[in-house]
């Protein structure tokens, strides 16, 4: 899978199916599943990491990241978040920044939040050969100034905005735009007016592909369970239940057993050596 790739899909009416990603196993999983593209995501700064929001991510904790995504050496796409602070300050950083994604940590395309602001950004990482995503609505690393964790662009204003947002992000040549918390009515607008796929997340089912967070789908994030997602197994549950039963194997000198035992007989007869 290839960042063009996303564009063909597109106009076959193929759905893109995207999960984030965080590490080898879930990288490894996710790609035996046949996802089309691994999105290491700041979320992990709170689905791994524990922080409340994905803004205490640093450039080095990504990258660290991203690279143990791709020791799985996954066939989907692999495109790494910039994190907060790693591209609103000048452009030639902002570019640097994007680079060593690629570069240090083996990604394929980076995504960055914003809109109309960023497109100029854009414009320079994708000449420098780097293929961007963009990401309206919902802007996790900026909870601050829009106040919290809503749906974005339910007042036709606000909607037309994100359009307009939608549109720069394209003209700057991004293969994708994940657009996240918005009204159904706008995703269908979005995923209509654009020739770019949208990827939706609480954007219900008009997008050109959906993402979810893997931790979500799996059951295994406990802080809390956005109403967007599904929980396809609850094996934060099933974890907790196996390491119960190990707990108790240990206390009651069930575990281990002898299928788990190493033996080298002449060590235990008189135990001579042991003087
Ligand atoms: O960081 C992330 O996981 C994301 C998704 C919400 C799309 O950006």
């Amino acid at each position: 899978m290839t960042a063009p790739d996303f564009f063909a899909k597109k106009s076959r009416g193929e759905r893109i199916v995207m999960i984030t990603a965080c590490d080898y196993p879930s990288a490894y999983y996710a790609d035996q599943a046949g996802v089309d593209a691994l999105l290491v995501g700041d979320s992990l700064a709170m689905t791994v990491l524990g922080h409340s929001s994905t803004i205490p991510l640093t450039l080095d904790e990504m990258i660290h990241h991203v690279r143990a995504v791709c020791r799985a050496q996954p066939n989907a796409l692999v495109i790494a978040d910039m994190p907060f602070l790693t591209y609103q300050g000048s452009q030639d950083q902002a570019v640097l920044n994007c680079g060593r994604l690629i570069k240090e940590g083996g990604a394929a395309a980076v995504k960055l939040e914003g809109g109309s602001h960023v497109a100029p950004l854009i414009r320079r990482v994708i000449q420098a050969g780097i293929p961007v995503m963009g990401h309206v609505g919902l802007q996790p690393q900026s909870v601050h100034a829009t106040g919290g964790w809503r749906v974005q662009g339910r007042k036709p204003e606000a909607a037309r905005t994100i359009l307009e947002d939608a549109r720069a992000l394209q003209d700057a040549g991004v293969f994708g735009i994940v657009v996240e918390m918005v009204p159904v009515e706008l995703a269908a607008v979005l995923t209509r007016s654009l020739y770019v796929p949208t990827i939706g997340i609480g954007a219900g089912v008009a997008c050109d592909g959906q993402v979810q967070l893997f931790h979500d789908l799996i059951g295994m994030y406990p802080a809390f369970t956005p109403r967007h997602t599904r929980k396809y197994v609850d094996a934060g549950t099933m974890v907790t239940d196996a390491l119960r039963a190990y707990a108790a194997d240990v206390r009651g000198g069930a575990f281990p057993s002898e299928e788990n035992t190493f033996h080298q007989p002449d060590l235990g007869d008189d135990a001579s050596w042991s003087s």
